[in-house]
């Protein structure tokens, strides 16, 4: 049975566990990518702990922080029907008693690509997720693979500070026509959500070149198609990186690639990724 806790009712749940306890922290709106999170969470552990916090400390001012969507109740009910225990619902006086003043950086990796687009952003991120392992002791956290940098750096941050939390992922998971699930597709209407479809397009394209630079090149190419036909669509970063550093990959990369995207559809911004491997000049 799926249980509400506060930050004292958690800690007395965490207590009563015996087995392993995996946490899956969201911001809410669930959706079908957030069950994948659950299911997978079930497989590794015994216990299933979910986090719902829309935290301020990861939104830049002008960001969609007021308007991001939140429906507890929705979400409650999808917890219950995919047995999730514990549900960890806090409100900002209870995660955040006072104004933090100790916080983490994301350093170099938190800068770029996404960071570089939402200054801060990362600490934020980091910053919760750490205080979230803190409360909750998970053994392991599940997170999307939609949200690769934000992977990338609570990977850095379990190890850089020995939080002996296991991190695990799950894949990108994509609505029928190719995009991929996202609580912020809901912004989108009927002919920006076309237009978004770029996205998956230029994945596709990166997949069908062979090497890293004309990976990265057929994705560049099919979105900058995308902005020449749709006003609306404007590419902010197309680009393959090394997936341990985002650090942008040379022309001859081989090994473990992401080609990370973000682009604004309107006033949505939205972002996608592909794992890609390389060796030589073919992609597996
Ligand atoms: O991916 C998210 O939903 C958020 O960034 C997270 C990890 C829950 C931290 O607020």
């Amino acid at each position: 049975m799926t249980r509400v806790v506060d930050t004292a009712g958690l800690a007395r749940w965490r207590e009563s566990v015996t087995g392993s306890v995996a946490l899956v922290p969201t911001m809410g709106a669930l959706h079908d990518g957030h069950r994948r999170l659950i299911a997978r969470a079930h497989e590794i552990a015994d216990a299933v702990a979910m986090s719902i916090f829309v935290n301020p400390l990861q939104f830049g001012p002008g960001e969609d922080f007021e308007r991001y969507p939140r429906d507890l109740d929705a979400d409650l009910e999808i917890c219950r029907a995919d047995g999730v225990d514990v549900v960890f619902a806090p409100d900002q006086s209870e995660m955040y008693p006072r104004e933090p003043e100790v916080t983490v950086s994301a350093g170099r990796m938190g800068t770029v690509f996404e960071g570089a687009a939402r200054p801060g952003h990362f600490d934020g991120v980091l910053t919760v997720v750490a205080k979230l392992f803190q409360r909750v002791r998970p053994d392991v956290a599940v997170f999307g693979q939609k949200d690769a940098q934000q992977l990338a750096l609570v990977e850095r941050l379990v190890t850089d500070l020995d939080l002996g939390v296991r991190i695990d992922s799950v894949p990108i998971v994509r609505d029928a026509d190719g995009l991929a699930l996202s609580s912020r597709n809901r912004y989108l209407s009927a002919r920006e959500r076309e237009t978004a479809l770029a996205l998956p397009r230029a994945i596709e394209a990166a997949r069908s070149a062979s090497g890293a630079q004309a990976a990265q090149d057929a994705a560049r190419a099919t979105l900058a198609d995308a902005e020449r036909q749709h006003p609306e669509f404007s590419l902010d970063y197309a680009t393959l990186v090394d997936r341990a550093t985002f650090t942008e990959c040379p022309p001859d990369f081989r090994g473990d690639a992401v080609l990370v995207l973000a682009a604004r559809v309107g006033a949505t911004r939205l972002i996608d990724n592909a794992s890609l491997h390389f060796v030589g000049q073919s992609l597996l």
